[in-house]
């Protein structure tokens, strides 16, 4: 790796010294050199300014801390001193608005993060929270730089207080393009959203040797934290990417419904260039017609939404809820719908987290809420039970009920039990609730009601399978309906499925001022 030298060039004319600074950066450009740059393409990943190249709009960067380096004291880095400490910083644009940015360079020390390197990565987010816009992490850094000690883990300290300062200011995007291991990965954790590239990237607190030695366990990098891991397992990834180009384009698409900090409204499309997908034969077919049979919530989705657009995050994890952004009407929304294809929509611990953190990043950056509603309640059972399933649908609970944004539901089929409050009902401040007419509003499915309620008549009846089946009937008749609710007004309005886009648009401009104030404190205390 070649060192800059220092001397000031001999010839002192403006040329020779544009010339010098034209060599300066031409070195800094290089990072840690070619044959180590031909390494980082051999494993199929791009240099840390290629990557800014692609994420950000066409010539908009602008880089701040070129020709910083770390203090020739550090143990072992004397005479090793790259420009730019192994992170390229500064800020530019996404679809033409302002976004701070910091991508580590491999090539430079492993991308491992030093004093130097963490003020330079601290200064970009200072001014990110001064200025009001979003800060985009590119991670691909072998961590704490050994040689630098404590000055390292002090710069990690810097970088987590200043992403919890910033959480729920501005939106935080981590990209993990490489090895992100130890303390490093509370960064990414504390910001909002986490991308993941596949078979290049993995997250983990201790790895495998650290596993092999503590536990005996035997598991590869890719199985403790690789992308897939942490989409499926641990939920601590939000979107899985290819490759390096799809996860630049993936955070430029998530970009396009968010808004630049807490105090403005995400970016809306002009009414008139909206498009739809409504089919209204096949949006009101698409319920079946057996209430135990399931089917697909993305398809609601897809009808209801503008172009059927759904950004979805978190696919891959909790399952039993859909989570994603998406436009009605132009406008941004927060969707978040119980998914009857997997475990017939049931809430359950993943779920319930996953629902729980997606509503408090809707409500602290001003994207309104719009929940689908087809859940049979909580998932019973012990491992439930004994992992905190009241706890964590607590969280699910609270988030609602915190929510001060615009928000409406659609109860497509079921809304049975604690999951009828949970999921955005008006009793914890939803604006608009409306039902389809297939909609059952009730404490529990008839066929457990039914059971409970009518025990003894079952014992003593000649037939209790036929009496069994009348009193289904007469239950489904009186509650398996949106009517009740409907007396009450806790279901505004019963509506035809096809009619349900044309509601909605009307109903969130009807919220669009909507000012609602939570009780003044400190903070609240969200069971953790
Ligand atoms: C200094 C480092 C480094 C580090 C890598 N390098 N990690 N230099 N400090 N933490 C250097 C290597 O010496 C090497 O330099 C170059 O980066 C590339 O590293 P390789 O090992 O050749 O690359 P690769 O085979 O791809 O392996 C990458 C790696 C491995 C898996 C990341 O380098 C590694 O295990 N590094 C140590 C990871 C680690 O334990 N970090 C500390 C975690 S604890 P040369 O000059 O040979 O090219 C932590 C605490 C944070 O981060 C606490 C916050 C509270």
């Amino acid at each position: 790796m070649s060192s800059s030298d220092d001397l000031v060039p001999n010839d002192s004319s403006h040329k020779a010294l544009y010339d010098d600074l034209e060599r300066r950066r031409e070195e800094a450009a290089t990072g840690g050199g070619e044959e180590r740059i031909e390494r980082q393409h051999e494993k199929d990943k791009l240099t840390a300014r290629e990557r800014l190249d692609i994420l950000l709009d066409d010539g908009s960067f602008e880089e701040l801390g070129t020709f910083v380096r770390h203090q020739e004291t550090d143990f072992g880095l004397d005479d090793h001193r790259p420009y730019g400490d192994g992170v390229v910083t500064g800020y530019g644009t996404i679809h033409g608005r302002l976004v701070y940015v910091f991508s580590q360079d491999f090539t430079v020390y492993g991308g491992s993060l030093g004093r130097a390197h963490a003020d330079k990565i601290v200064n970009v987010m200072e001014k990110a929270l001064e200025n009001g816009a979003p800060v985009i992490g590119l991670n691909d850094s072998g961590g704490a730089r050994i040689q630098e000690g404590v000055k390292s883990l002090g710069g990690y300290a810097d970088i987590f207080k200043l992403n919890t300062d910033a959480s729920g200011v501005i939106p935080q995007i981590s990209a993990i393009m490489g090895p992100c291991a130890g303390g490093a990965v509370y960064s990414p954790a504390i910001t909002d959203f986490t991308f993941m590239v596949e078979d290049s990237s993995y997250m983990f607190v201790t790895g495998p040797n650290v596993v092999k030695t503590v536990t005996q366990e035997d598991v590869t990098a890719e199985e403790l934290g690789g992308a897939r891991t942490h989409a499926t397992k641990s939920g601590v990834s939000h979107v899985t990417c290819s490759n390096d180009v799809d996860c630049l384009h993936r955070i430029r698409e998530l970009m396009r419904y968010l808004p630049q900090n807490c105090e403005e409204d995400p970016p809306a499309v002009p009414r008139e260039e909206v498009e739809s997908n409504l089919d209204p034969d096949r949006l009101d077919t698409l319920v079946p017609d057996e209430p135990n049979q399931p089917y697909d919530m993305r398809d609601v989705i897809e009808q209801i939404a503008d172009a059927g657009d759904f950004f979805e995050i978190q696919p891959d994890f909790g399952e039993n809820l859909l989570t994603g952004f998406s436009r009605v009407g132009g406008r941004p929304v927060g969707i978040v719908a119980n998914q009857p294809a997997v475990l017939a929509g049931v809430l359950d611990i993943d779920s319930s987290i996953k629902g729980a953190r997606f509503v408090r990043f809707c409500d602290a950056f001003n994207i309104p809420l719009l929940v689908f509603e087809d859940v049979p309640g909580f998932l019973p059972g012990t491992d439930q039970e004994w992992n905190g399933v009241i706890k964590h649908g607590a969280k699910l609970l609270y988030a609602f009920c915190e929510a001060t944004v615009p928000r409406i539901t659609v109860i497509t089929r079921k809304a049975y039990g604690g999951a009828y409050d949970v999921m955005n009902s008006k009793h914890i401040g939803g604006d608009l609730n409306f039902a389809w007419p297939t909609a059952e509003v009730a404490v529990m499915g008839p066929k457990s009601a039914v059971e409970i309620i009518y025990r003894d008549e079952l014992n003593e009846a000649e037939d209790p399978e036929a009496a069994k089946d009348d009193f289904v009937e007469q239950y489904r008749n009186k509650f398996a309906t949106p009517y009740v609710a409907a007396e009450y007004g806790y279901v505004d309005d019963v509506i035809k499925p096809s009619e349900t886009r044309k509601r909605l648009i009307r109903g969130f401009d009807m919220l669009e001022d909507k000012v609602v104030n939570n009780p003044p404190k400190k903070h609240g205390n969200l069971p953790l």
